[in-house]
């Protein structure tokens, strides 16, 4: 017997959703079927949406801070799920993942400095990097099977040619591969090696499939872990990526001064009032329904994956370690704006679209299954439809 009810159909349109009141703006049609931005179609569970109502019942809504209750759910979080032993003086608090990206990049490197990223990846990596007129360096993934590895030989000529940043992506989007601690330990050696500093994204790494572990970089040593942000959020987990707020963890306390100091001049250091309460509820009470969520999706994942294998073969699948993010490659059915055309035309659903992502993104698209069942399956039968042969 389950607690928790992942079958509930939402109607979110109305609500200034991304994913769904903006179609329009992003596909040119408000009548697709949204399998694309990187939110669930689940209800917040109660036990954040509750204490939000409460607060919501108070008259004033003015500045807030933290409370020390605040620090010890997320490190205890770290603790329970990543075993990841953290103190709360490590913990810095961001509006956002990609903003603590940007913060780092400013307070650490300067104009036309080389930041190292891996695509196909998370697109805003790029916007960070470009729109801070740094030198993007890319290191593009190695496709071997349905899978990404690093190519190591080419990071370290970059690392040799003066980069002084890496932005990792662990758990990895689009790809949805959790990263092997040996890997993890090659690329933190390389950057021990070489002086450069680590951004890790590991806001996916709540959502880990039971066969797989994820590892905090900065969990490796003490030598890659002083040279290390952590960038997490309970944002992707618990569906409260509109309350924009994240936190990072660096056991360094030089790079965190020089960190908060930025954060501070932006002045983008005192959250939101919302934000903070439901962070704080999500992490004290959220295990079990995190794992009837991780249930769920598994099934959502498998049947998917069964499905799409049976019906159209020629397509290929990655399989997720983590995430809802199913990474499909349609180069048989076509070129990108081939495929593009008939998923709108034909299918009538909104994919994420593979070259935004990066160099080696071509030819897929990225399918969002983190919806009910039911809404999935409608998805993929469209699909199936347009494209079986
Ligand atoms: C890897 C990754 N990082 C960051 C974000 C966004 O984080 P935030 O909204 O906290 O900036 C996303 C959202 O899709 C993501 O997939």
């Amino acid at each position: 017997m389950t607690k928790y009810n992942f079958d509930t159909l939402l109607d979110r349109k109305g609500t200034n959703c991304l994913k769904y009141d903006a179609l329009n703006l992003f596909f040119g049609s408000e009548e697709l079927q949204p399998f694309w931005v990187a939110d669930t179609d689940f209800e917040t569970p109660e036990f954040i949406m509750e204490p939000l109502k409460k607060r919501l019942n108070h008259p004033a809504l003015g500045y807030t801070f933290r409370p020390d209750h605040f620090f010890d759910v997320i490190r205890e979080w770290q603790q329970k799920r990543h075993q990841w032993e953290i103190k709360n003086a490590w913990i810095t608090t961001t509006p956002g993942v990609v903003s603590a990206i940007s913060n780092a990049i400013l307070a650490f490197t300067k104009e036309k400095d080389s930041i190292i990223v891996q695509s196909p990846v998370y697109f805003p990596f790029f916007h960070t990097i470009n729109g801070l007129d740094r030198t993007l360096s890319n290191n593009p993934l190695k496709r071997v099977g349905n899978r990404y590895e690093m190519d190591l030989e080419h990071f370290e000529q970059l690392a040799k040619e003066g980069a002084k940043m890496f932005i990792l992506c662990n758990p990895h989007n689009p790809g949805g591969m959790v990263w092997s601690k040996e890997t993890l330990l090659k690329v933190g050696e390389l950057c021990v090696k070489y002086d450069i500093l680590i951004v890790s994204d590991e806001i996916h790494s709540d959502l880990i499939f039971e066969e797989h572990r994820h590892i905090p970089i900065a969990s490796i040593n003490k030598e890659i872990a002083n040279r290390t942000f952590t960038l997490m959020a309970p944002s992707k987990t618990f569906n409260i990526a509109g309350l924009s707020t994240s936190f990072v963890v660096c056991s360094n306390p030089k790079l965190r001064s020089k960190f908060d100091k930025m954060l501070n001049t932006l002045h983008i250091h005192g959250g939101n009032l919302i934000g903070n309460i439901a962070c704080e509820a999500a992490y004290q009470n959220g295990d079990t329904w995190l794992d009837e969520l991780m249930a769920y999706l598994k099934r959502n994942r498998d049947e998917a994956i069964a499905l799409l294998r049976k019906e159209l073969p020629q397509l290929e699948i990655f399989v997720p370690e983590a995430t809802y993010l199913l990474w499909l490659d349609f180069s048989h059915y076509g070129n990108e704006k081939e495929v593009e055309t008939r998923l709108k035309e034909g299918a009538k659903i909104a994919l994420n679209k593979g070259s935004t992502f990066g160099e080696g993104g071509e030819g897929f698209f990225r399918f969002n299954y983190g919806c009910p069942h039911q809404v999935m399956m409608e998805g993929l039968q469209k699909l199936i439809t347009e494209f079986k042969e």
